[in-house]
């Protein structure tokens, strides 16, 4: 793969990954000032990641708009495939989600994929139920609201699934497949099949009400291919296409490329993590846009595009615009020095993980309320 080259798909994701180019492959809308102001009449202020364009590009969000001002309310739809602990690019999405829920309070239903991790990896499939049953911690966390949310679990709400899902396969073809997530004939048919179970809940409401319900999609960037092949059945189906909208990557520490990976431990932060890992991950992984010496770093500055504290902080920390500017500015001009940088970082990451595994904890006795049944 050459400096240029990238690859995104929910099952690989490589390379130095430009989002403008991106939008242009996937054929998305990047998110555009008119469409904010558009969300701001309507929610009252933006969230930091739609004003600093974290979330980045969507499919149909003015279509859905649209319906919103004429009286039709969406509901949201997200997801988590618990293929080990959730890091904080995972949580991303679900924080955005819950904003979202608040401002338009609308219902939100959130799949816990442990069927498709086990027909992608290689641990028993009761290990990956039991993953997710700890990553719903993790959401619940978030602070959803659980009159508004329902948790599906793949395994424990099958019958749903299936049953709405084979309208799907039966108008996906292996040779779709293959083009969307560059499968080939060694793959196995489960794994042929999942997209047909992740697209149901988008049209579940839909089903259950006996009416067409708009549906919304927060989620990372690298799932946009399932939806892409769904959103040309629904129609078939009788049914709305979901909207989407889609957020940019978390770093992994060790620099931009890529996106962080649960299966390596030193490649992200995770959400238990205690004080010092914290610390000693970002001191010792974290890539610093710094300059090599000292001196000149004072003279010429720090590259905060490259920063991997600077990004954590930007694109999910530091919500504040005016510390996050004063940062860049600091860092830009060479007065803020890497390892301060870093120590900032850290001392962030800590006051929300501290809050977050404190909601984690009693998220425990609550996990009943938010599951349902088949
Ligand atoms: P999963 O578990 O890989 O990821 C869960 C969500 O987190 C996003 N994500 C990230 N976002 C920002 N920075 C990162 N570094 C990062 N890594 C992951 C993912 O894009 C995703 O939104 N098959 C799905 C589960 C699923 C789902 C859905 C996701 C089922 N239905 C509907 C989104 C919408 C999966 O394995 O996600």
């Amino acid at each position: 793969m050459t400096k240029e080259e990238f690859l995104v798909t929910p099952y690989t994701v490589e390379g130095n990954i430009n989002y403008e180019k991106l939008i242009k492959k996937f054929g998305t809308e990047p998110i555009d000032n008119i469409l904010l102001n558009r969300i701001k009449k309507h929610t009252g202020e933006l969230h930091f990641m739609l004003k600093r364009k974290i979330f980045f590009c969507h499919r149909d969000l003015n279509w859905l708009l649209n319906k919103y001002e004429n009286g039709e309310k969406f509901y949201i739809y997200t997801g988590r495939g618990p293929s080990g602990k959730m890091h904080l690019g995972h949580l991303l999405p679900f924080l955005f989600t819950k904003w979202l829920q608040d401002k338009f309070n609308c219902k939100t239903i959130i799949q816990i994929t442990d069927d498709e991790k086990y027909l992608f990896n290689n641990k028993k499939l009761e290990e990956y139920t039991k993953q997710g049953l700890e990553n719903i911690k993790d959401i619940i966390a978030v602070g959803l609201n659980p009159k508004l949310t329902e948790i599906m679990i793949d395994t424990y709400n099958s019958k749903t699934l299936y049953n709405n899902a084979i309208h799907f396969a039966k108008r996906l073809t292996i040779s779709t497949i293959k083009s969307a997530f560059g499968f080939n004939d060694s793959y196995n048919i489960g794994q042929y099949f999942y997209t047909s179970f992740q697209a149901v809940p988008a049209i579940l409401e839909s089903v259950r009400q006996g009416k067409n319900i708009p549906c919304l999609i927060p989620l990372g960037v690298d799932q946009d291919p399932h939806f892409r092949l769904a959103r040309d059945i629904c129609p078939k189906l009788g049914y709305y296409k979901p909207a989407i909208i889609h957020s940019r990557f978390l770093p992994p520490l060790q620099g931009i490329e890529g996106k962080m990976s649960s299966s390596k431990e030193e490649t992200a932060i995770f959400t238990t993590d205690d004080k010092e890992t914290v610390r000693k991950k970002v001191m010792k992984y974290a890539f610093s846009g710094g300059r090599k010496t000292l001196e000149e770093h004072r003279k010429y500055g720090g590259n905060p595009e490259i920063d991997v504290s600077y990004q954590y902080l930007y694109q999910l920390l530091e919500p504040n615009d005016k510390k996050i500017k004063e940062i860049h500015e600091e860092y830009k001009s060479g007065n803020l020095l890497s390892g301060e940088l870093k120590q900032i970082m850290v001392k962030k990451a800590n006051e929300f993980l501290e809050k977050h595994q404190k909601a984690r904890r009693k998220a425990e006795e609550k996990i009943e309320k938010f599951l349902i049944k088949d």
